[in-house]
């Protein structure tokens, strides 16, 4: 890659003067670092030292009250021999000794790999001094051993004006984070077989294509370009939230949910345009081929019937619930379009639609014509801050971008930082357990992108946990702990 910036790798930590040889008869990094890198750099800089931890003692308040946990943390260690730049090319690991005065022995404990994208920006943790994230202070809490990894983002430029963020690169990354940490398997505590993504939005959508994506070649190129651990990057369950994905598809998704709803203008988007879109995304929605019980094959016809049936009336109902009879009441008076029969709420996909009122984003809501879409820079390459990445918005550009058509290597893109295409091709190795969430008021994308991926998994068989947060906004989390409970039931761990 002629943009690469070469930097020294450097071994973080405190014991870096410590590290560890690989145990006699391990093989490492002859053969799939290149000839520029000497085996004896390679293999160390992959090679996790099990000493050169600081030992931290914190609080972390849980469902199950305040934990004072003790732990093992590493602080950024580069995950790959040949960085582009290992500020966003590290990870921290942190592993739980004692909790509430009790000794714990994460040896076998379940992997949480939660990281922290959003936006599709770069996120570092290479000045993280402590576990940062609080689903991962979570997990240490449960006695779990956390990852957080960082990944290069659509921003970064280098001082030739090259874009070296842009896809493929977090999802390059967080594979090479993955392979480190496997192939450190008996050295690192945890459960390698049991690793467990989890982010949120941009990081949401990485978490599903890690999870869908696992064991595929389609990225070996890159992962061989960045010196990356020759280990596989399968994992064994995903969690996402609100995940921003299914690009390509998305803009009509999004039409077809949100196209009349205002926007923040105050009228509704160009309807002509919405209509082209919803037209596309009818296709495309037929083209799945996802069937449900009650329903049959889903297409745009009882889309919405489904969506409300499977997600926005138990998430009204699950809300109406848990509110005291007062404040369910008064809920109920200032939102008359919903039907409370004492058990379970109901309503009309239109007048949910009015409820949730006016929409985030404009049209089309993710390859802008003008190419002003942080995805339009997702899909950025070498000094080209932003392209288009679909046929319909190339054919309307009006940034000057325009062209017959889309750039040659935005297909095989596409495809790499999509998990619907991995499911859409049964990958086998794909993780086959799923926590999938989104509030029910977030327009940052349309609810169908949760409904397909979650029903697609379902329709290969896979175990899906998938719900929606009555009235929650976009990144919303309201059962953080659910979820590391979770953990330990897919997984079978008890500590
Ligand atoms: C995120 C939000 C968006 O609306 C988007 O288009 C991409 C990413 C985010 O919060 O990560």
């Amino acid at each position: 890659m002629k943009h690469k910036m070469k930097r020294r790798s450097l071994i973080k930590g405190i014991a870096a003067a410590a590290v560890a040889v690989p145990a006699a008869g391990l093989v490492v990094g002859t053969h799939a670092f290149g000839a520029t890198t000497s085996s004896d750099s390679s293999s160390s800089s992959l090679t996790f030292d099990p000493d050169a931890y600081t030992e931290i003692t914190t609080t972390i308040s849980t469902d199950d009250g305040d934990k004072e946990v003790t732990y093992h943390f590493w602080s950024a260690i580069t995950y790959v021999t040949d960085p582009v730049d290992e500020t966003y090319q590290s990870l921290t690991v942190s592993v739980p000794v004692s909790i509430d005065g009790t000794t714990v022995d994460a040896t076998d404990a379940p992997i949480l790999f939660a990281n922290s994208v959003g936006g599709y920006l770069p996120s570092s943790v290479s000045s993280n001094t402590a576990v940062s994230s609080s689903r991962a202070q979570l997990a240490i809490a449960a006695g779990y051993v956390a990852v957080e990894p960082g990944a290069r983002g659509r921003t970064l430029v280098d001082s030739s004006g090259d874009y070296y963020g842009t896809a493929p690169a977090a999802i390059v990354d967080l594979k090479a984070a993955i392979r480190y940490v496997r192939y450190n398997a008996g050295t690192i505590p945890g459960d390698t077989d049991k690793i467990v993504t989890a982010g949120t939005s941009a990081g949401g959508a990485l978490s599903a294509l890690l999870g869908a994506s696992g064991g595929s070649s389609l990225y070996d190129d890159y992962l061989s370009d960045l010196g990356a651990a020759d280990a596989t990057d399968t994992v064994y369950a995903t969690g996402a939230w609100c995940p921003i994905t299914d690009l390509e598809n998305a803009d009509g998704a999004y039409e077809w949910n949100w196209g009349t709803n205002a926007a923040s203008s105050g009228s509704e988007v160009d309807q002509t345009t919405s209509a082209d879109l919803i037209a596309l995304f009818k296709t495309y929605q037929s083209s799945l081929g996802l069937t449900a019980d009650d329903y049959g094959t889903i297409t745009t016809d009882n889309l919405d019937d489904y969506l409300l049936a499977t997600y926005l009336e138990p998430a009204a109902t699950s809300y109406l619930t848990d509110l005291s009879d007062d404040d369910r009441t008064t809920y109920l008076s200032s939102n008359t379009f919903i039907t409370w029969d004492g058990s379970a709420a109901t309503f009309t996909w239109s007048d949910y639609l009015d409820h949730v009122g006016t929409r985030t984003k404009s049209i089309p809501a993710f390859d802008a014509f003008d190419l002003s879409a942080a995805e339009n820079n997702e899909f950025g390459l070498d000094t080209t801050e932003a392209r288009h990445f679909t046929d319909y918005s190339l054919a309307n550009d009006t940034s000057g971008s325009g062209g017959s058509s889309l750039d040659s290597d935005i297909p095989a893109k596409l495809e790499m930082m999509n998990p619907m295409y991995f499911i859409g091709q049964s990958n086998d190795d794909r993780a086959k357990y799923w926590w999938i969430r989104t509030g029910t008021k977030d327009s940052d994308t349309a609810l169908t992108i949760v409904g397909n991926l979650a029903l697609s998994l379902e329709n290969l068989g896979d175990t899906v946990n998938s719900s929606m947060y009555w009235d929650a906004a976009h990144g919303a989390d309201e059962d953080p702990g659910d979820f590391i409970t979770w953990i330990g039931t897919v997984t079978g761990y008890t500590s």
